[in-house]
């Protein structure tokens, strides 16, 4: 029986938005398992906790359907990735490039951990053209100044930014 094929798709997910899920759902059809790895220690200050983008990651997944939930996993990754990566039997990471601006640091970022990790290869997937310009960021940034999110999260999400940043006042 032919090895399987595992990847990991890491990121912060501060939230969780369509161009993720996008890059998830066609990430799962080339794989035969994906985790979902959110980055414990970030640089960022994230607004979610990391058990609260987990589940947001999850629900998420589980409600695009299709059947790809059975095969995803939605973990906590603390420390290097490439370790990470070893300790799961994962040979592929999975990034998505949105603009041009985005290729620099994503080399940058395949090259180290390439440096380290030779047996890893990262795939990047081109975002669809609908979501090239989402970011977490500037959704959140939206979402603060009362602007309308939905064209680029789901309603969970959309929902929970709310609520969470009313909570914060
Ligand atoms: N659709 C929508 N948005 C997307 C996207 C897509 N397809 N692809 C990326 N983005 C956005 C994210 O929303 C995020 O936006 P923000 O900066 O406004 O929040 C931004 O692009 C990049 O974030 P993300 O893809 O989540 O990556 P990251 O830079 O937050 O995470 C890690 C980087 C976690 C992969 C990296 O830091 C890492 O590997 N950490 C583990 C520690 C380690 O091994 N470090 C050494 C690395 S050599």
């Amino acid at each position: 029986m032919a090895e399987s094929r595992v990847a990991i798709y890491p990121g912060t997910f501060d939230p969780i938005t369509n161009g993720h899920v996008d890059i998830i759902c066609r990430a799962a059809r080339l794989f035969d398992r994906l985790i979902v790895a959110i980055a414990v220690n970030t640089s960022k200050q994230p607004v979610f906790s990391v058990a609260e983008r987990q589940d947001l990651v999850r629900r998420e997944i589980e409600s695009v359907g299709g059947g790809i939930s059975g095969r995803i996993d939605v973990e906590l990754v603390d420390g290097l990735l490439i370790d990470y990566a070893k300790s799961a039997g994962a040979g592929f990471i999975v990034r998505g490039l949105r603009a041009v601006s985005d290729f620099d640091y994503e080399f940058q970022l395949a090259s180290m951990n390439a440096k380290m990790a030779p047996d890893i290869e990262t795939v990047c997937l081109m975002a669809s053209d609908r979501h090239q310009f989402i970011a977490s960021s500037l959704v959140k940034e939206i979402a603060r100044l009362n602007g309308d999110v939905t064209p680029f999260v789901s309603p969970l999400i959309s929902g929970s930014l709310v609520k969470k940043l009313a909570k914060r006042g």
